[in-house]
């Protein structure tokens, strides 16, 4: 990995965890009423590259924008569910298509990450 990626990847989780700490009470789930509000762009991000890493960069995707989304709020973090636009990252004719992803973070560090990683049907 690249020493920028790697940073990029550090700074996009340390910017998860801190929205994390603005939340509500447990239980409940709210839509995001801002998608590309800086915080959770950099959350899809996040799903992007962690989707890039899994399948090893063979088929690389960028972001697009974020088109909707919802958090949910548990006990101990939150989970992003989001739909995104994503196209392909060696592309630049590539217009983007749909995802769906869900991004958890947890309030004590010791479990997170990307839950899925899909298109939309
Ligand atoms: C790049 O994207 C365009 C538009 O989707 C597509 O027509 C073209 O085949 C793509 N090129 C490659 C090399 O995948």
């Amino acid at each position: 990995m690249k020493p920028i990626t790697f940073l990029v990847a550090i700074t996009t989780v340390a910017v998860v965890l801190s929205t994390a700490r603005a939340t509500s009470s447990p239980g409940t789930w709210q839509p995001i009423k801002n998608p590309n509000d800086f915080r959770i762009r950099m959350v899809a991000e996040y799903a992007v590259f962690m989707h890039n890493f899994k399948t090893e960069f063979k088929h690389p995707l960028r972001l697009v924008d974020v088109d909707s989304g919802s958090i949910h709020q548990f006990k101990n973090g939150v989970i992003y569910t989001l739909i995104v636009s994503a196209a392909q990252a060696d592309n630049l004719s590539s217009k983007g298509s749909l995802y769906q992803t869900a991004v958890r973070v947890s309030l004590d560090r010791t479990a997170g990450g990307l839950i899925y990683f899909m298109p939309v049907m």
